[in-house]
């Protein structure tokens, strides 16, 4: 029997780890699976969890209002000790780029137990783009000691860096098994705001290297489409404070802007399904996009994932205000544009990361 330690904190994490851990339940006699919630996320974790029937067997809610990275780190790090001690795991799942991924792989490294990496390999090389995320998974990626790469662009990335090629495997990314299994079983929403003589566009925002200014611009450029009269703006806010305070301020009771709460994955998943177009900064959602057929506006200067820019469904544009409205301007008001980039195609995986990376553990037992 081999115990696994999966470690999570946030939102993306939750989706994109509750497959794995319930795909490793699957075998009881042969691995004991214990999940650790950090809880540097609160509600919007729970909402995540919550459509997988992941309970976890440790919620450590660490979760500060408008916590400092110094903060979240220290707490995070300093409550897995105790963990590490009483868990004894064989191997410790971290996925991803955030404070818990990082705090999760060097909990693993200080009591002498292995890494495994879900979602390895991905790079701006720009330590200020995302911020911290780079600095995160570059660090992490120095630690593990399985890497599981979701493309085979992410795995080479790493054996440019020297990591021994043996120990990668190309598995594509868990989030894409959890968007196909519930896209699949998605029930009926209603959405009583919305005009379906309209055409939707979904909005998400919350990297820390666009807050101030580029959030300004940002939000300026959204009230410019709104303002074209077809078409209405849905913008679920990210509860972090430096993006809710300034998204209300600038956004909020105008018409055809509709910010609404964090939404619990399903219903988040029927809103990109109904949208005409995204306009996001979300790892997770740049990657979603694609296979639901929906063209994405990413509004970051670099991005991690390119498949999918070089693909023409995703395209960035900043914060930079002109270039939004323009880019989101083409693609409302040229069909033939539109169509050539709503393209439907599974760049980060097809839904099987889940049992690869189950193979790769066990050779890695092996
Ligand atoms: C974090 C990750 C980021 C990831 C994002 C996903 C780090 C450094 N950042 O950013 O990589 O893309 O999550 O969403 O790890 N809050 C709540 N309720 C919640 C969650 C957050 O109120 O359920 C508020 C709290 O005030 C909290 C703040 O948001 O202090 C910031 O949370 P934090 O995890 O530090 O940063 P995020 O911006 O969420
Ligand atoms: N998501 C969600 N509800 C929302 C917004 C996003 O369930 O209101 C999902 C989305 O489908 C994706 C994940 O959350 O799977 C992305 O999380 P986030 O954008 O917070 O983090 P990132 O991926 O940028 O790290």
């Amino acid at each position: 029997m081999k115990t696994l330690l999966i470690v999570l904190g946030t939102r993306p994490e939750a989706i994109k780890l509750a497959p794995l851990a319930m795909h490793f339940r699957k075998f009881p006699d042969e691995f004991n699976v214990h999940v650790c919630l950090t809880g540097q996320h609160r509600e919007i974790v729970h909402q995540a969890l919550q459509v997988f029937g992941l309970k976890p067997d440790t919620d450590l809610d660490l979760m500060l209002p408008g916590q400092t990275l110094f903060q979240s780190t220290s707490r995070i790090l300093s409550a897995l000790e105790a963990v590490m001690r009483d868990v004894r795991p064989d191997l410790v799942f971290v996925q991803g780029d955030t404070t818990t991924t990082l705090c999760g792989a060097l909990a693993g490294l200080y009591a002498g137990v292995p890494v495994a990496h879900v979602e390895a390999g991905l790079r701006t090389w720009d330590l200020s783009r995302p911020f911290p995320e780079e600095a995160n998974r570059q660090m992490v990626g120095r630690i593990t000691t399985l890497h599981l790469a979701a493309t085979s662009w992410a795995a080479a990335n790493l054996e440019r860096e020297g990591v021994a090629p043996s120990s990668i495997t190309v598995t594509g990314n868990t989030g894409i098994d959890a968007l196909l299994h519930t896209a699949r079983n998605l029930p009926h929403f209603d959405w009583p705001f919305l005009n379906p003589a309209l055409r939707t566009i979904l909005v998400t925002g919350h990297r820390r290297e666009n807050f101030g200014d580029g959030q300004e611009r940002f939000c300026s450029a959204l009230k410019t489409l709104a303002a074209r009269g077809d078409v209405q703006i849905v913008y679920p806010v990210h509860p972090n404070p430096n993006v809710r305070g300034p998204v209300e301020k600038a956004l909020g009771e105008l018409p055809n802007i509709h910010l609404i709460h964090p939404q619990d994955y399903q219903p988040f998943i029927d809103l990109m399904r109904r949208s005409y177009l995204i306009i996001t900064d979300s790892g997770g959602v740049q990657e979603e996009g694609p296979s639901l057929g929906k063209p994405i506006l990413v509004s970051r200067e670099v991005t991690e994932r390119p498949e999918a820019v070089e693909a023409g469904t995703v395209r960035l544009v900043g914060t930079n205000e002109a270039k939004i409205v323009a880019e989101a301007t083409t693609l409302l008001d040229d069909p033939v544009e539109y169509q050539r980039r709503a393209l439907i195609h599974n760049p980060y995986g097809d839904g099987q990361a889940c049992p690869r990376i189950e193979k790769a553990v066990r050779a890695y037992f092996a």
